[in-house]
C-alpha cells in the first residue's frame, strides 16, 4: 500500500456516562443521522482511507441499524473497558488481517461527529510531509526529537485558571500562561506498529493514557500539532449536543 493511504480506527464502545442518556451518545440521532454515522462519513468518502475498524461494546444493540446505512462494509471488533483497550483491540485486528506495521492509522472518537474532510486532509498532509518513507530512517536526528505522527489540536484561547477547593467551593488564586497550550482533538495519526506497541506498553505498565499521543510521548515520540476547527467538538455533555446540532443541521443543508 502506498504511504498516502491510511486506516481508520473508531473507538465506539463507550456508554456516555457523563451525558447520561439511556442510548450511548454515539447512537443519538442529529440532523437525520446517528453521531457515529456522521463521524464515519468523511473517512468512508475519502479515497485515501483504506477501510475502518470500529470497536463496539459487546452488548451493542444499535450498531446493526447503522451498519446497514454505511457506504462501505467496515471491520468490527469488541471494545474494552477503557478507550485505550478499544483502540488496542482495533489495532490488533489490523495486525491480524495482515496490515503492515509501517502503515498509517487515524484514530477518531465516534463521539466527534463534526470532523471535516479539510481537517483530515490537513492532518495527513502535515504528517506525510515530515515523515520519512519508512521506519529506521535517521533523517529526523536523535531519539529525543523523534516526531512519529500528528494530531488535530486547537490552541487555547480562554484565560486559564487553576481551581482549588476552598470552604466546599472551587476558587481561583492562580492564572496559568496559555502560551504553548493546545487542546488535543481527534483524529490522531501514527504508524500501526509504533502505536500498537506504545498502547501495549501502557497496558503492561498498568497506566492509562488519555489519548494516543500521550502513549507515544511515553515512548519518547512527539506528534505534530495540526490546527483543527473549533467545530470538531467531542460530545460529552448536554451543551455539546446543542452545539453539534447547529453544526450538523448546517452541514445537512449544504449541497454535497
Ligand atoms: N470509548 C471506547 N471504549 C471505552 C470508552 C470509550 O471505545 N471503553 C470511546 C467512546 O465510545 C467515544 C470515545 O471513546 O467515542 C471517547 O470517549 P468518551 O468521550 O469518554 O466517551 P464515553 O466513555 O462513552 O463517555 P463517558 O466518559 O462520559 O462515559
Ligand atoms: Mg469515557
Amino acid at each position: 500500500m502506498a504511504s498516502n493511504r491510511y486506516w481508520l480506527v473508531l473507538p465506539a464502545a463507550g456508554v456516555g456516562k457523563r451525558l447520561g442518556s439511556s442510548t450511548p451518545k454515539q447512537y443519538l440521532r442529529v440532523a437525520g443521522h446517528s453521531l457515529i454515522e456522521w463521524a464515519l462519513r468523511p473517512f468512508l468518502e475519502d479515497r485515501a482511507c483504506e477501510n475502518a475498524v470500529v470497536a463496539l461494546a459487546t452488548a451493542d444493540a444499535n450498531w446493526a441499524g447503522v451498519r446497514s446505512q454505511l457506504s462501505r462494509a467496515v471491520y468490527e471488533v469488541p471494545g474494552g473497558a477503557e478507550r485505550r483497550d478499544s483502540v488496542l483491540a482495533a489495532l490488533r485486528h489490523l495486525k491480524e488481517i495482515g496490515v503492515a506495521d509501517e502503515e498509517w492509522v487515524l484514530v477518531h472518537d465516534a463521539a466527534r461527529p463534526c470532523v471535516s474532510r479539510a481537517e483530515i486532509t490537513a492532518l495527513c498532509q502535515a504528517v506525510w510531509q515530515v515523515s520519512p518513507e519508512s521506519h529506521g530512517s535517521d533523517r529526523q536526528g536523535p531519539e529525543s526529537q523523534r516526531i512519529e505522527g500528528g494530531i488535530l489540536a486547537l490552541p487555547l484561547t480562554d484565560t486559564v485558571k487553576r481551581g482549588a477547593l476552598e470552604h466546599g467551593q472551587v476558587a481561583s488564586r492562580d492564572t496559568l500562561s496559555r502560551e504553548g497550550l493546545w487542546r488535543a482533538l481527534t483524529p490522531q495519526m501514527f504508524r500501526l506498529g509504533a502505536l500498537r506497541e506504545a498502547l501495549e506498553a501502557t497496558a503492561r505498565e498498568g497506566r492509562v493514557p488519555t489519548d494516543e499521543a500521550q502513549a507515544m510521548e511515553w515512548q519518547g515520540a512527539g506528534a505534530l500539532l495540526v490546527a483543527g476547527e473549533a467545530t470538531n467538538i467531542k460530545v460529552t455533555t448536554q451543551s455539546d449536543l446543542t452545539l453539534i446540532e447547529g453544526v450538523l443541521s448546517h452541514r445537512a443543508r449544504e449541497p454535497r
